[in-house]
This record gives structure tokens, C-alpha cells and sequence, in this order.
């Protein structure tokens, strides 16, 4: 369902969850607009109208909150796939990033829900993509962005973008409902690697550094540092 403008694909698609007694699986909401994008940690999410692809995709799962980050890194493994044969070489980026050359191109934020009355439950996955964001946009960023356009130097048409995640996206959610996270850490890993990589980890005012020594059988950081091997559940990574 495409929307010329809402305040956020998420929040629209959370009310709807709630209020309405047929809501389907796989459900997409696009918006040309979002008034009130959201980003991880509270954070906005801006992007100029009829530009870059938000959307949002509802998942059907009772798969525990735990599990949720690793759909995100699922999603995050498609939407790496789908800029393959658009020539952009892109890496996912935990846990819920994706980037080309250290630079942001889309950013995925999953939300649980889960209604009281029908028990139905599931995860609210939403997708912002740079798609036609110019470098003088990505520049007014606080953090290093591209897009599309960018990377290719030709404009994308947001239907047909749209359209060409469906099958990678469709392919990689599959896998991790068949097999949670240990059925996508292979290429995970390889996307998102190598082990042994130096890190640091900043959760808050606390920053851990260390080498990557794996991810965990629900897609949780796994940090070599001089206490040994430590488990992270979130946070910002750099290099
Ligand atoms: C992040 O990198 O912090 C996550 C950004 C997620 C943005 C998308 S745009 C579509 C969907 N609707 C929202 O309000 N947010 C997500």
C-alpha cells in the first residue's frame, strides 16, 4: 500500500495491527512522506519526500523478542543482495545497517507487536533506503550516508526499487523463519566480517573494544577483549 504522506510506515502500521482484525502477513506501507520518521535510539529519521524508500513490512511470527534482532539482520542480508545486480557493493552492518564504503545506505528498524484480543503477533520491519538522497544531503547528515544515486550516478525509480527487494528480502525472512539466526550467520558473517576484526562498541557512555570473535545463535555480538569473550546485545560499532 503506497501513501503519498503518514507520520512514520511503522507507527501507521503498529495502529493498524491494533485496530484492525484482518491484517496480513506480509503487508508492505510505503510513504512518498514521512512526517515523523523514526530511527533507531529515538533517533529522527528525515528524508526528503518522493526521494528514498521508507516502508515498513509485517512479518507474522510468535517468535520471542529475542529473536527479533536477527530478522533485522535477515532484512538487512536482502536488501545487501537486492543493490548486487545495481552494481553496489554493500555490507551489512550490526546490527542493523546496511553500508557501501563505511557510508549508511539504509537503515532497519524492527519493532515487536503483539494484540491482546486475537493473539496474533509479529514484527513491524521498517526500511529506509537511500535511493535518490544527492550528495549535498548526504553531506547536511551528522554521519557518514549514500545512496543510490550516489554510488550509481543515475536516479532509481522507487516503484521499481521497491519491487526489486521483494525476492531477496522474501528469501533471507524465510530463512530465519526456518531456521532463526543460525540459518543466516554463515553469509552473515562472511557480509559482515572477517572475524577477527578490531572493534569498538559504544552502548551509551560505556565503549568496549575488541576483535570480532562471531555472532551468537540470536545474532548477538560476540567481542574478544582482555576479559575474554563478550556478549553484545546492542550498540553502535566502529571500526
Ligand atoms: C535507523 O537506522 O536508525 C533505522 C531507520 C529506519 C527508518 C525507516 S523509514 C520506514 C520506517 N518508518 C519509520 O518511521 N522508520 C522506518
Amino acid at each position: 500500500e503506497w501513501y503519498d504522506k503518514l507520520n512514520s510506515t511503522n507507527t501507521c502500521m503498529r495502529e493498524r495491527f491494533y485496530s484492525e482484525s484482518k491484517f496480513s502477513n506480509g503487508l508492505i506501507i510505503a510513504a512518498s512522506e514521512q512526517t515523523a520518521g523514526r530511527g533507531r535510539q529515538d533517533r529522527n529519521w528525515i528524508s526528503r519526500p518522493d526521494t528514498n524508500l521508507c516502508f515498513s513490512l509485517f512479518i507474522e511470527t510468535d517468535a520471542p523478542l529475542i529473536e527479533v534482532p536477527s530478522l533485522t539482520m535477515a532484512v538487512a542480508l536482502g536488501v545487501v543482495e537486492m543493490l548486487v545486480p545495481k552494481g553496489i557493493r554493500a555490507v551489512p552492518k550490526w546490527p542493523n545497517d546496511v553500508l557501501v564504503g563505511n557510508k549508511k545506505i539504509c537503515g532497519i528498524l524492527s519493532e515487536r507487536v503483539n494484540h491482546p484480543d486475537s493473539q496474533r503477533s509479529g514484527i513491524i520491519t521498517g526500511i529506509g533506503l537511500n535511493v535518490n538522497m544527492t550528495t549535498e544531503e548526504a553531506e547536511a547528515i551528522d554521519r557518514p550516508a549514500t545512496s543510490m544515486l550516489i554510488e550509481q550516478g543515475t536516479a532509481s525509480d522507487l516503484n521499481e526499487t521497491l519491487a526489486a527487494i521483494f525476492e531477496p528480502l522474501q528469501y533471507w525472512i524465510e530463512q530465519w523463519e526456518k531456521g532463526g539466526f543460525p540459518a543466516i550467520r554463515k553469509t552473515w558473517t562472511e557480509k559482515a566480517g572477517p572475524i577477527g576484526k578490531r572493534l569498538k562498541v559504544r552502548d551509551g557512555e560505556i565503549i568496549k573494544s575488541g576483535l570480532l570473535a562471531g555472532f551468537g545463535d540470536h545474532g548477538e555480538l560476540l567481542l574478544e577483549t582482555e576479559n575474554g569473550i563478550e556478549t553484545i546485545w546492542s550498540g553502535d560499532v566502529s571500526q
